[in-house]
């Protein structure tokens, strides 16, 4: 594993001895500094430096020290995408992995004794986080994150898992979920909601500027610029959010993908897919109201893949843990844009508290 170390002057020693430790137990350690611990500097500086490695995916995790670990751990949990935990004992290390998912570990140099900092570290890097009701809860650390608009230095800019908790998208998805909603208001709600969570989508379309003449001058606006974007949805409850994203970006093209569950094996199989020629250009949205257990969506994203597209995002109205986990496990870099993560699948496979079999709601075919 690559793991990038930082510290100022109160942790220069102990990241020293723990870039050894580091060696002796087969990682690769990188040093983003501070280099020497004569000299007082200020941890924020090395902080995000370090921090913003782990951020943008160039170390898989991070370990930072300054004197108490507090002045490092509010630092880098300023960095988008990053989640630091400090430790100052082995229980919290690994709990900080299983519950928190904390991919920077934090240690104070002044307070927490050279031996107990290696089997601190031991600890962290040898547990791997949990999914479930933990994976839950860290997406919805995410989500608040990106909500929030915070941004890092460096971020990787993928694998985000996004809830779009705006309180229209709420209120709708409430009527959408009441299994007494007809299914002419079920099915205009759907589009309603991918339409209003296209405005999300498309937040960061790229714009440039341009020349405009309104009726009393000339001035300067904005139009978007270039991008190139693609719808996809997988059949057949896919198409029940088609019309709302294009009422919203009216210039995307539309490619459909169509998936049944052999009876055999269980697996996903691909029975008709058609896609813009210049798929690989694009940015693809794959659209789907349900992330149940990720089995469809995740085959969905990778034939897209086989057939050249790369920029792919994920969308969909409800997703349950075991779905999102599936998909972000298969398509790391894939980001997930949801209304609602719910609680989890029951044993038929149906999201609790969902809404039901969306098919057969949009379609009225049962
Ligand atoms: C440096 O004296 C000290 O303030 C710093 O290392 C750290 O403990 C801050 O939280």
């Amino acid at each position: 594993m690559k793991i990038v170390l930082g510290s100022d002057h109160a942790g220069f020693e102990m990241k020293e001895d723990l870039k050894k430790f580091l060696s002796e137990l087969g990682h690769e350690a990188e040093d983003a500094g501070t280099f020497s611990g004569e000299q007082s500097v200020d941890y924020p500086d090395w902080g995000v430096k370090a921090a913003s490695k782990v951020a943008s995916g160039k170390a898989d995790r991070g370990i930072l020290i300054c004197g108490t670990g507090v002045g490092m751990s509010i630092t880098a949990n300023k960095v988008k995408g990053v989640y630091a935990a400090l430790c100052a004992d082995e229980y919290t290390a690994r709990l900080s992995r299983e519950h928190n998912g904390a991919n920077v570990l934090v240690l104070g140099g002044r307070t927490t004794g050279a031996a107990l900092a290696r089997s601190i570290t031991k600890a962290w890097l040898d547990t791997e986080p949990e999914g479930g009701r933990h994976l839950a809860r860290r997406h919805k650390i995410m989500s608040y994150e990106t909500q929030s608009g915070t941004e890092g230095v460096e971020t990787a800019g993928s694998g985000r898992v996004m809830i779009i908790e705006h309180p229209l998208i709420q209120h709708k998805l409430s009527i959408v979920r009441d299994k007494d909603t007809s299914v002419k208001d079920f099915r205009d709600l759907v589009q309603e909601i991918a339409g209003l969570m296209a405005y999300e989508i498309s937040r960061n379309l790229p714009l440039e500027e341009i020349d405009i003449q309104t009726p009393v001058c000339g001035t300067k606006g904005f139009s978007i610029s270039g991008k190139k974007l693609a719808v996809v949805p997988v059949l057949r409850a896919g198409l029940g959010m088609v019309e709302g994203i294009l009422r919203i970006i009216p210039n995307a093209k539309v490619g459909h993908i169509g998936l049944y569950r052999d009876p055999d094996t269980l697996q996903p199989v691909d029975y008709y897919c058609k896609l813009p020629n210049d798929i690989g250009e694009r940015d693809i949205f794959i659209v789907d109201p349900m992330l149940a257990t990720g089995g469809s969506a995740s085959a969905a994203i990778s034939h897209v893949k086989r057939v050249g597209g790369r920029r792919i995002t994920l969308v969909s109205l409800i997703a349950a843990p075991e779905g999102v986990e599936k998909v972000s496990g298969d398509h790391p870099e894939v980001d997930i844009f949801t209304a609602a993560l719910d609680e989890r699948l029951n044993d038929h496979g149906y999201i609790v508290p969902g809404l039901g079999d969306a098919g057969d709601r949009l379609y009225g075919t049962k």
